[in-house]
């Protein structure tokens, strides 16, 4: 199995190093090769997604990608991010699953991932006006929803779909669109929320949700206000699918330049991401709770600065491979 990785920019590297060393220790036939992406892309050959990256991406397995991103490119004319959403379009890999899980809270943000605000028209008039349009086509909405209720399904048999279709008129589409997706999938229990609400919700009673499918730009937000009441940024892992491989992998979290290069970035959300490329990406279930499994155990034995601790990217991964070996110990 060949996964491509994409370090990318700030702490995006410093994870994924702790990602490869973890992998290297689980028994798979795992081939991993680096490419070029994001930030150090531009500054190499002027632009975040050169066509070898892009050309090795779609014919791997899978991608495993750390952050794009760089204080050094704001205002830029180019910019490390518009890579990464390149990068998804490239691979149509338009359901992001981002869970969200502790305590009583299991929940799944379904966010659509290659259409909407990001991709819509965008331009300027001769007035100075600055514009960028959201778009759906039935089609765009339709699928990611299957995907939501066929998730649901597997799980607590619930999809909360959120909108703002009091006002907009892709919401209404949106919602339309996801009633008669419904229609096939009678056995889950289907509700609608406005986004302004499932944002309050998250916060005051988080334990409520099971799916909530969303477009892009609202999932964006509301997958980062999950992770927030969940344990923070840097537990939060995500999974990009499409139809057919490769998948792509990534920590919800950002390149983080407040803390880059200092050594302490939590490698539980890449980690995590890693778990999930073997689950969904590389048909792996069971090494995918073997990792899972060390994470946790690693994030109570060696918790970085972000979640109240004192650890290093490295002493984590250290916890984490003791947790794997301890395993292996016990099943002998
Ligand atoms: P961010 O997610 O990088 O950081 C937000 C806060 O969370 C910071 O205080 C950071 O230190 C902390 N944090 C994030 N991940 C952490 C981890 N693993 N361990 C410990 N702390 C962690 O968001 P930002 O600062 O708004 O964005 C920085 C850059 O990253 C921007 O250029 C942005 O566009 C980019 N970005 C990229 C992605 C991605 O590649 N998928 C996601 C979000 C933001
Ligand atoms: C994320 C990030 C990206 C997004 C940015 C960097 C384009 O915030 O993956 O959540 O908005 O999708
Ligand atoms: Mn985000």
């Amino acid at each position: 199995m060949r996964v491509v990785c994409l370090p990318g920019d700030g702490i995006g590297p410093e994870v994924t190093a702790a990602a490869v060393r973890v992998l290297a220790e689980l028994p798979l036939e795992l081939e991993l090769e680096e490419r070029l992406f994001g930030g150090a892309a531009i500054r190499a050959v002027g632009d975040p997604l050169p066509a070898e990256t892009l050309a090795a991406c779609a014919a791997a397995d899978a991608v495993l990608l750390g952050a794009a991103g760089d204080p050094a490119f704001d205002g830029a004319e180019v910019r490390p991010e518009q890579g990464l959403v390149r990068l998804r379009r490239e691979l149509d890999v338009y359901a992001n699953l981002r869970p969200a899980q502790r305590e009583e809270v299991h929940l799944l943000v379904v966010r659509e991932l290659v259409g909407g605000l990001y991709y819509g028209a965008r331009g300027t008039r001769d007035d100075g006006t600055v514009f960028d349009t959201m778009e759906y086509r039935p089609e765009q909405v339709e699928r990611v929803a299957r995907r939501a209720f066929e998730l649901a399904r597997e799980r607590r048999g619930r999809v909360t779909s959120v909108d703002k279709a009091n006002m907009l008129a892709t919401s209404r589409l949106w919602r339309e669109v996801v009633e008669q997706v419904g229609v096939d999938y009678a056995d889950v229990e289907l509700d609608y929320l406005l986004v302004d609400t499932a944002a309050l919700q998250l916060v005051l009673a988080p334990g409520r949700f099971d799916v909530v499918l969303t477009e892009n730009t609202f999932g964006d937000i509301l997958s980062d206000v999950a992770a927030a009441v969940t344990g923070g940024l840097g537990l939060a892992a995500s999974a990009s699918l499409g139809d057919s491989r490769p998948g792509l992998f990534e920590p919800v979290h950002g390149s983080a330049p407040d803390i880059a290069g200092q050594g302490i970035a939590n490698p539980a959300a890449m980690l995590r991401s890693a778990a999930l490329m073997l689950r969904h990406g590389l048909d792996e279930p069971e090494q995918a709770q073997v990792l899972e499994d060390a994470v946790e155990a690693a994030v109570l034995a060696a918790p970085t600065p972000d979640v109240g601790g004192s650890a290093t990217t490295a002493s984590f991964v250290d916890a984490a491979l003791d947790a794997l070996r301890s395993r292996k110990g016990t099943a002998i």
